[in-house]
């Protein structure tokens, strides 16, 4: 059965989700905490949304009380090659430049970060455009390549880090001479192969905490599909923040629709047949 939350329980629930982890529950979106999180209310053995409220007020954000929260209320919905088009971009326009330096000694590696990776499917699809870049003549990334792959969400990491896939979830963007490339069969799943895989690292991260401890600065940022459900507020904060773990001239992609225009100065907007990314003015 579904719990009602009262309006000053909603008032205090949102500010504390926008304050630990920058999301903004809009108004209407009262009916989403009774829907998602009775259960938890339940479980926790709570009478009231109150009284559940005091309990995650004094729980760390990565205690598996308040991680169920955040599964709870965050989507984890994704795909490979998310979009098409800025993944394009990506291997077309982005990867060139930093094959040109790295053999002009201009840089000694090429460090990407996926930054709110969920099941995996965004960084591994990163990982694959790499590898199809070293398969083109004069193409060698790979071996300088190091990709973070970092997400709130214990759960959306552990099965991102398990690189394991039935075949619905397969059969959303991949090209499907990659599954027998990329991918070996095991019990009815696909498994992602070591190839693809060591490129990357996985890290529990969450947005709203200091990014000094990552291993930038990073070339190229993909943060894309989740500033979304942030606050403008959190939005400056947050652009102002890649900005210092970013290379100058690095490239920032952002889901359809996100944009870093009007909340930073600091990044200059790319056009490409429609498709926006951005990039980090040179000072
Ligand atoms: C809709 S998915 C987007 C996945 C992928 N980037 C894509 O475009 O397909 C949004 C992800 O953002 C994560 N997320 C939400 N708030 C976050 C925060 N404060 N810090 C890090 N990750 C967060 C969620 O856990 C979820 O996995």
């Amino acid at each position: 059965m579904t719990l009602t939350i009262a309006a000053q329980e909603f008032a205090l629930f949102r500010e504390l989700l926008h304050d630990r982890c920058g999301i903004l529950l809009p108004d209407n979106k009262k009916y989403l905490l009774e829907t998602r999180l009775s259960g938890l209310v339940k479980d926790a053995r709570c009478i009231s949304f109150g009284q559940f409220y005091l309990m995650t007020k004094t729980a760390s954000v990565h205690s598996a009380f308040f991680q169920s929260i955040i599964d709870a209320i965050t989507t984890n919905e994704t795909l490979w090659f998310r979009d098409r088009k800025p993944f394009e971009i990506f291997a077309g326009q982005v990867l060139p430049l930093y094959q040109d330096s790295i053999r002009a000694g201009k840089q000694q590696t090429l460090k990407i970060w996926s930054a709110a990776c969920s099941t995996g499917q965004e960084p591994y699809s990163i990982a694959m455009s790499i590898l199809e870049h070293d398969g083109l003549p004069g193409g060698n990334l790979a071996a300088y390549t190091q990709i973070l792959a970092t997400d709130i969400s214990a759960q959306a990491l552990a099965l991102a880090q398990n690189g394991r896939y039935d075949s619905l979830s397969m059969g959303r963007g991949l090209p499907n001479h990659y599954i027998g490339k990329y991918f070996t069969p095991e019990n009815n799943q696909w498994l992602i192969n070591n190839s693809v895989r060591r490129l990357i690292t996985f890290k529990q991260f969450n947005l709203k905490d200091p990014m000094a401890g990552l291993f930038g600065p990073f070339d190229i940022i993909f943060l894309r599909n989740v500033v979304i459900y942030f606050s403008d507020i959190f939005k400056k904060q947050l652009y102002n923040n890649l900005r210092r773990v970013m290379k100058p001239g690095g490239f920032l992609f952002l889901g359809a629709g996100e944009s870093a225009s009007g909340y930073s100065e600091a990044f200059e907007m790319l056009d490409r047949d429609g498709i926006i990314y951005f990039r980090l003015k040179i000072e």
